[in-house]
């Protein structure tokens, strides 16, 4: 619509609405919207407005009529809240672009991605994001968007990268390439080991491979008379933990220590051990998902063999750090729960429950040394 319209437009509007001098009126809107002088605007009549003007336009004619004044005559209030423009037709017209974009690259959950990447810049929940694509988002917060989507579509980076941050558990978690990032299945290890544990007293545990520290944490969150110790090889993912016990206020019953396995670790009275080792065969590595292959950390992933090594190994060693009775919880691989059960039975564990993901796939082995011999298969 070019201005000559547009003046038309809002003379016949205001006529309808018995204005005096509907042209005059008409002209010191339009002139106001556009910043330009009254007189000067006959100079302007092929200028095409967008759609962004014509809104504002429209808001003052509607304001004028219903309050029955004159531009000059409209109240200060009235004249910001106008000037305080609605921008959720661009936005979510960004917002579906973006997700387009990614959907053209490949990124499965494309809608979700790009939402979430919206309120991470715009810096608000995703859950209320439609609420904030009302304001302006800055050039600034444009670019950023941007250089986000890239990365997602073009780098095939996580999400959770992205984004620095994320849910495991409930619980605010710090992640980036130095870990591996948290997953829903390792979540039903923890549940499985909270339920023992909140029936000892003040027990002792162990996390072998703690990572983020997502087991460790939460534990220590979930279960506060418990006493944790968060073991890993990596000293870079050990400072992520760091952060992390610090982020969910558990610095009084959680350590970390660099060990390899059980090199560093001296204690042999721990009430449970668990642990999410690396457990992808070296050849299904090489198979995975660009987003895991290219930026998760290599050695949280796999044990560059027939992903068995930390079972057998943890097994066989576990006992030496465990009571009477103590627990040895892990998280297993597809189709490694009845293997990792052999080992666990062959160091003398009782196998005490076998628990399946959501997908129900048996997901979870548990078992307690000396024990008596129970198999409970949960969905
Ligand atoms: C699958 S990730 C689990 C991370 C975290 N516990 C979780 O569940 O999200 C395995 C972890 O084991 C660690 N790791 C690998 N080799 C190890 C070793 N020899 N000794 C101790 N930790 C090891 C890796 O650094 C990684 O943090």
């Amino acid at each position: 619509m070019k201005l000559l319209d547009i003046l038309k437009f809002s003379e016949e509007y205001l006529k309808k609405y018995s204005f005096s001098k509907p042209r005059l009126e008409s002209e010191k809107i339009i002139s106001y919207v556009l910043k330009l002088e009254r007189i000067t605007l006959y100079a302007y009549f092929d200028m095409i407005l967008s759609l962004e003007q014509k809104e504002k336009i429209k808001d003052y004619l509607k304001v004028m009529a219903r309050n029955r004044c004159t531009f000059d005559e409209l109240p200060k209030d009235k004249k910001s809240m106008i000037e305080e423009k609605d921008y959720s037709i661009q936005n979510k017209e960004l917002l579906k672009k973006s997700i387009e974009y990614l959907l053209k690259n490949d990124v499965g959950d494309s809608k979700l991605d790009a939402e979430y990447i919206f309120a991470h810049v715009l810096k608000v929940r995703r859950t209320i994001l439609s609420l904030s694509l009302k304001r302006e988002i800055t050039s600034k917060e444009k670019e950023e968007i941007k250089k986000l989507l890239h990365k997602r579509a073009k780098e095939k980076k996580p999400l959770q990268y992205l984004l620095g941050e994320w849910e495991f558990y409930g619980l605010p978690f710090k992640v980036d390439e130095r870990v591996l990032i948290p997953r829903a299945d390792t979540e039903i290890l923890v549940e499985q080991c909270k339920f023992i544990l909140t029936e000892l007293q003040n027990p002792k545990v162990l996390d072998i491979g703690t990572g983020s520290g997502a087991i460790s944490v939460t534990i220590a969150k979930e279960v506060p008379s418990s006493i944790v110790l968060g073991a890993d090889i990596s000293a870079d993912a050990l400072e992520v933990a760091v952060q992390n016990r610090k982020l969910n206020n558990v610095e009084n019953n959680l350590k970390f220590i660099k060990s390899d396995v059980f090199s560093n670790i001296k204690d042999n009275d721990y009430d449970m051990i668990i642990s999410n080792p690396p457990y992808i065969p070296k050849e299904e590595y090489e198979g995975l998902m660009p987003e895991v292959k290219l930026h998760e950390p290599l050695g949280a992933l796999t044990d560059n063999g027939d992903g068995y090594y930390f079972y057998k190994k943890i097994s066989e060693e576990a006992p030496k750090h465990l009571k009477d009775n103590g627990y040895l919880a892990f998280e297993v691989g597809y189709n490694q729960a009845e293997k990792v059960s052999g080992f666990m039975k062959k160091s003398g564990f009782q196998i005490v429950g076998i628990i399946k993901d959501y997908s129900g796939i048996d997901r979870v082995v548990i078992g307690r040394k000396n024990g008596e011999e129970s198999v409970d298969k949960v969905s």
